[in-house]
């Protein structure tokens, strides 16, 4: 069966606490939508799981939060690993993608649900899809809180995705510009001007 479309995020004004005003354009989905989004996530993939010893595939570092507030919801054995991958070299633009952690746990034969923060252009995903390939898991489902249709350049989608975001550079619960604004508890997009400056 097709699983229903994300929702697309609704661009309602919402406030910008005044510690990010300088930074953020505005709230693009606060902490409470993300919340109610998870739970119905994680109760998709327990029901796609069930009976299943699954590895979830982590990618670093963007999915902290995200992992950490799903996997709370999923009742189901797993074990979990990380990958690095690193591709935004401070900047909003991508460049080349480099593997900085591999996994350590075996997924031969197993059932893997990989998750990332943000499915983009598509590169990575792909990148790291191909690698798990090479490991001979039984299966691989993927797993993204964010998609940016708009700007995909492989044919690639996933399997559980949280919203889908207009093309826009977002940040927060987890999603980074040059490493900052990761601890944000809600998506914002931000000021063009933080990114221009950093450019110049
Ligand atoms: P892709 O390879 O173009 O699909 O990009 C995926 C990676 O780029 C994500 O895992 C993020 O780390 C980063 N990325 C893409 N778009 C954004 C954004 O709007 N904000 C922050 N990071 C992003
Ligand atoms: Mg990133």
């Amino acid at each position: 069966m097709k699983p229903p479309a994300p929702p697309a995020v609704r661009q309602r004004a919402k406030p910008v606490p005044t510690a990010w005003r300088g930074d953020l354009k505005s709230i693009l989905i606060s902490r409470n939508e993300i919340r109610d989004r998870l739970k119905e996530m994680a109760a998709a993939i327990e029901a796609d799981h069930q009976k299943r010893d699954l590895v979830v595939v982590s990618v670093l570092t963007g999915t902290v939060l995200f992992l950490a507030d799903l996997i709370r919801h999923i009742s189901l054995p797993m074990r979990l690993d990380f990958i690095g991958v690193s591709s935004y070299r401070n900047a909003t633009k991508p460049g080349q993608l480099v593997f900085t952690k591999e996994l350590g746990i075996d997924v031969q034969g197993r059932d893997v649900l990989l998750i990332d923060d943000i499915l983009d252009t598509g590169q990575t995903l792909h990148r790291v899809i191909g690698k798990l390939r090479q490991l001979k898991p039984r299966r691989i489902r993927t797993c993204v809180l964010l998609s940016k249709s708009a700007r995909r350049v492989k044919k690639i989608k996933a399997h559980y995705v949280g919203f889908e975001v207009p093309d826009e550079f977002v940040v927060g619960y987890g999603l980074d510009f040059a490493e900052r604004y990761r601890n944000l508890p809600f998506i914002g997009v931000l000021k063009p001007e933080i990114y221009q400056q950093a450019a110049s």
